[in-house]
């Protein structure tokens, strides 16, 4: 896309519409999301929501209740949805499934720390989470649900689709692209102008020196193809 063509983003760091915003999922990356949530001011009250029920009636931080999903549907004020569940196909899932149901009145709100760097001209989807001190540089795009972790690099002109993750530390060259629902694992780096496929696993710590298809697993310096036994992959 010409980047001249392209209209105005609107701010998406302001939420005046909807005052209040539920993070659904109360594990830990539920917290950096409420976290995050809370420092940006955006919302007058945050909560939790999760389908554990031992979860009902604590607190996922101090002043975070986490409710029922049937108490989303006893919501009066426009709110907005954040999903907060750290592997790429549960996330993309549930907010599908939460949209369809007990949050049809709601709809898919970013998160972005205050302490995020978000360049000109870099476009953000609604419901990605852009945690503390990540940068997203200039005309970079961000798909739906897409997270930028803690620290996380996605320099200039990326673009980064739908639900995939670049995890803590990771720093990805510009022009990066990256697939839907890809995992670019912690404190890994993918060399500019490389293509992460879709639903692909960059291991931690690894340097991707190559176009990485989609589907596949790659761990190590330089990347190498791995055998991912499917666990811990998140
Ligand atoms: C690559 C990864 C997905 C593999 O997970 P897995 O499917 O559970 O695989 P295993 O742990 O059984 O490891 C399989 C093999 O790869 C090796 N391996 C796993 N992760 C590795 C990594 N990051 N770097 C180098 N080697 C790695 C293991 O030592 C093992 O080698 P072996 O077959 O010689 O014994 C996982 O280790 C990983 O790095 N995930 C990224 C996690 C992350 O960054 N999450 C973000 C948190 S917010």
């Amino acid at each position: 896309m010409n980047p001249a063509s392209r209209s105005p983003a609107p701010n998406p760091r302001a939420d005046a519409d909807t005052p209040v915003l539920v993070v659904f999922g109360a594990g830990g990356h539920g917290r950096v999301a409420a976290d995050a949530a809370l420092a940006s001011g955006a919302w007058r009250a945050v909560m939790a929501c999760d389908r554990r029920e031992a979860l009902w009636g604590s607190e996922l931080l101090p002043g975070v209740p986490v409710v029922s999903p049937a108490t989303l549907r006893e919501l009066r004020e426009p709110w907005g949805l954040h999903v907060a569940i750290g592997d790429n196909a549960s996330r993309q899932r549930e907010a599908r499934a939460l949209l369809a149901d007990e949050a049809r009145q709601a709809r898919l709100a970013s998160v972005i720390h205050p302490s995020a760097a978000l360049a000109v001209g870099a476009r953000v989807g609604a419901g990605c989470l852009l945690a503390a001190q990540c940068v997203v540089g200039p005309l970079a795009e961000l798909g739906e649900g897409a997270v930028v972790n803690h620290g996380a690099v996605v320099d200039h002109d990326c673009v980064v689709q739908a639900w995939a993750h670049v995890a803590p530390g990771a720093r990805l060259g510009g022009g990066v692209r990256v697939g839907e629902a890809a995992l670019v694992g912690a404190g890994s780096t993918v060399l500019r102008g490389l293509a992460v496929g879709a639903r692909c696993v960059l291991g931690a710590g690894a340097v991707a020196l190559q176009d990485l298809p989609a589907d596949s697993c790659w761990v190590g310096v330089p990347a190498r193809p791995a055998q991912a036994a499917g666990h811990d992959v998140a």
